[in-house]
């Protein structure tokens, strides 16, 4: 069934790639408009492009690094001038770093990680708060991992870091109770987007290696999960979501086919 939030005000981070360009895609055929940043702009205005196809009546982009206040306050001040109210925030912007142990992990990897998923995700959601408190019923959704819910060796910061999303996630649904905006992570395991590249600085054969002989997610499907934690009636809250490919049961337990 197709699902329907026309008219409403979506705003995605990260939404020049992989799953935040896949929700911007999914949210416009869903008829919402969508409000994106990310620091690649040009990129964003494709997706904008893109929505727009998909059935958006606005999809607009504005720069945005949420590891500065600056530019998540001024992303914001945008919002305000463009939409009379935020129905759905998607913090997405973030992602690994290296995958070294601790004792080779260097200061930039880790300051990155905790910048963009953690500090990122409280800046967004304080400059945008204001703005989901005047929808009739607001959902903030952020984007997880399941490496927030298990540990693995030579993931110690980025794991700390999800895991941090997901307790902030926790402790915004307790404080925003009773005032009727809705708070949820949706955390996806192995997904194929420029993740893995961006983790390993560029190198295409080591990204590849993590998908090697497996079906991983696609970024649509993730889109496609948020679009629907978005979509359910304002009397639910679909507080966490994890989703991954059959072939992952477990972060260590994935099924890979040797190749003929
Ligand atoms: N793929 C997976 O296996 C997987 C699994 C679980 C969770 N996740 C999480 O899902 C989210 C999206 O990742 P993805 O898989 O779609 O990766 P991706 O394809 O690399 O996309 C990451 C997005 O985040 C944006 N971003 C990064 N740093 C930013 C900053 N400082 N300010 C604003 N935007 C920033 C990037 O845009 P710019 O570079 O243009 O700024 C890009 O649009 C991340 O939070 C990631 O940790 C991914």
């Amino acid at each position: 069934m197709a699902l329907s939030l026309a008219g409403q005000w979506v705003v995605i981070t990260g939404a020049s790639a992989g799953f935040g360009a896949a929700a911007a895609r999914a949210f416009g055929a869903a008829g919402a408009n969508v409000l994106l940043g990310a620091r690649r702009v040009s990129r964003l205005a494709e997706v904008a492009d893109e929505a727009r196809r998909a059935g958006s009546a606005h999809a607009l982009e504005h720069a945005l690094d949420v590891t500065q206040t600056e530019s998540v306050t001024a992303f914001a001040a945008w919002v305000r001038s463009v939409a009379p109210r935020v129905d759905v925030l998607v913090n997405n912007a973030g992602g690994a770093h290296g995958i070294d142990p601790v004792e080779q992990a260097t200061d930039a990897d880790w300051e990155a990680m905790f910048q963009t998923n953690v500090l990122g995700t409280l800046r967004m959601s304080r400059a945008l708060l204001p703005l989901l408190r005047q929808a009739p019923s607001g959902i903030l959704i952020n984007v997880g991992s399941v490496a927030g819910r298990e540990a693995y060796a030579g993931g110690a910061a980025y794991c700390a870091a999800k895991a941090g999303v997901l307790l902030l996630t926790r402790a915004l649904r307790l404080e925003l109770c009773g005032t009727g905006v809705r708070v949820a992570t949706v955390d996806p395991g192995l997904a194929e987007t420029e993740f893995s590249l961006v983790r390993f600085k560029g190198d295409a054969a080591r990204a590849a290696q993590v998908y090697q002989g497996v079906v991983p997610l696609k970024a649509e499907d993730v889109a496609e999960a948020i679009v629907w934690v978005a979509s359910r009636p304002p009397h639910v809250c679909v507080d966490e979501l994890v989703i991954k490919c059959t072939d992952q049961a477990a972060i260590h337990k994935v099924h890979r086919r040797t190749p003929a």
